[in-house]
């Protein structure tokens, strides 16, 4: 059995975010902090997690849902007392170790976590601090040590002057044994210049008794890096962002230039796929290989199969499989799923509807709720109609079926298996198969209308 868990504290404010939202919930990449460090917990295997909430927990709990156990904590009085309010928690996992993580420090990976629980258990330590060289270490614990041992950790507002250039900081993220933790918690005192208790405290306390604490200088220094106002959350998303397209890189993805392209951290993107400036992709969406995205296209939890196109185009919530061509100016929304080899072309808009293989629907068209067959072609401004105002209703187009232009299709209607509709038809009854279902009025010439209407006058253009 896996006896680790892990509390994350999440219930600070983050008055300088300046933010409706608690701090831990503003995004990076797109997706809350909150989300970075629970992933991260989760890749490393540390199956119990415990959020403390406190400041706007409604939203922490909503967003958190069944990926961890929610503890509150009513008043904000210091790391170390979000952490005691996740006693009884700790009292379940007495025998284990625990991982302490700041909800706003992102960057945290499960292979630093790993090596540092690695070097916690050989060195039977109560605590190992993960912690990190930076350049700029204004407004972090600063790590003290003696002839190279860990004696304590100073927080900014409490350190003396040499103490303030020391470079090695806490990244806020610590594996402590369990047992020891619930000894001392009680004994931390708010004797600081905030006035907080601090969990940084444990350290000295620790060494007090006797007993052994470690830390564990992490490689990677963008660990650390935390946000506290929207200037710092900009840094993150700008570091992280090229962190993340150099690894796409590394993968055979293919750039140009980076130039407005933001790809969240959960997205996959297949080799030889090339990306376009000004592409934003996020969400669980997941590239094909030898695609091309872009330019200026969004696409958010999606599938897009090998091979495909996408240009100048936003898709939500969809798939799109192989081979298809889609844009530029398309909006592909919620619940579609375009087919194999289909085209769309300029200025259309799909909602709700399949789109069936080797379909052409090229210019200026709305489909919407709709189950459209294979090999159909939609000429230029189709629309489906499937609001009255009061109930949605579907359209069937089955294979092989040719809309002419300007076809409205009131729903609920079925075009059959290669049926044809008249040019400007408005379509409020089933086309047979094979049929050609024809709705307009038949067209009659006024010879020499426009000579009499402008009599009198001079003609724009004479005979
Ligand atoms: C903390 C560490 C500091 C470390 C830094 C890394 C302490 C005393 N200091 O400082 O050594 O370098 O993180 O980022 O621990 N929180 C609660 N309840 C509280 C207070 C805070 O849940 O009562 C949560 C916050 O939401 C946040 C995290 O704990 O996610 C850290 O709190 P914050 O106030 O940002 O601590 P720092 O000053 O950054
Ligand atoms: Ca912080």
């Amino acid at each position: 059995m896996n006896k680790n868990c892990a509390i994350i504290l999440a219930a600070g404010e983050g008055k300088r975010m300046a933010s409706n939202k608690p701090k831990v919930l503003c995004e990076v990449l797109f997706k809350p902090m909150l989300g970075w460090v629970i992933d991260a917990c989760k890749n490393s295997k540390i199956n119990d997690r415990c959020v403390v909430a406190g400041f706007k927990s409604e939203q922490v709990i909503d967003f958190v849902g069944d990926s961890a156990q929610i503890v509150l904590q009513n008043e904000r009085k210091g790391t170390a007392h979000a952490v005691k309010c996740a006693k009884s928690f700790l009292e379940q996992h007495m025998d284990g170790n625990v991982f302490v993580c700041c909800g706003d420090s992102p960057f945290l990976d499960d292979e630093t976590i790993m090596t540092a629980l690695d070097i916690h258990n050989e060195s039977e330590a109560a605590v190992t601090v993960i912690t990190a060289n930076i350049e700029n270490p204004y407004g972090y614990g600063r790590i003290v040590r003696k002839d190279g041992k860990m004696l304590a950790i100073v927080e900014e507002k409490d350190a003396k002057e040499d103490e303030k250039n020391i470079c090695e900081i806490n990244s806020g993220a610590y594996w402590f044994c369990v047992k020891d933790l619930l000894e001392i918690l009680d004994d931390i005192k708010p004797l600081n210049n905030q006035n907080e208790y601090y969990l940084t405290d444990a350290i000295k306390l620790f060494i007090s008794r006797g007993k052994t604490v470690s830390a564990y200088l992490s490689k990677n220094s963008l660990i650390a890096l935390g946000a506290n106002d929207k200037l710092n959350l900009f840094k993150l998303n700008d570091i992280y962002r090229k962190v993340l397209i150099e690894k796409f890189m590394d993968d055979g993805v293919e750039f140009l230039s980076l130039d407005g392209i933001v790809i969240s951290p959960d997205v996959v993107i297949g080799r030889g796929t090339q990306i376009l400036p000004g592409t934003i992709l996020r969400g669980n969406t997941v590239i094909g290989e030898d695609c091309i995205i872009g330019p200026n296209s969004l696409i958010e939890d999606s599938v897009v199969g090998d091979g495909s196109v996408i240009n100048f185009t936003q898709v939500y919530q969809s798939k799109i499989d192989h081979n298809v061509k889609i844009g530029p100016f398309c909006h592909i929304r919620p619940n579609s799923t375009i087919c194999h080899s289909v085209k769309i072309g300029d200025f259309v808009e799909v909602k709700n509807s399949e789109i069936g293989a080797g379909t052409s629907v090229s210019h200026l068209t709305y489909v919407g709720d709709s189950d459209v067959g294979k090999n159909v072609n939609f000429g230029c401004g189709v629309v489906t109609i499937n609001y009255d105002g009061v109930n949605k209703h579907r359209c069937k187009i089955e294979d092989g079926a040719f809309i002419g232009c300007n076809t409205n299709l009131v729903a609920p209607v079925v075009v059959g298996k290669n049926a044809y509709t008249g040019a400007g038809s408005t379509i409020t009854k089933d086309v047979p198969s094979y049929a050609l279902g024809i709705e307009r009025g038949k067209q009659c010439n006024v010879g020499g209308f426009s000579k009499k209407k402008l009599s009198g006058r001079k003609l724009k253009v004479k005979d």
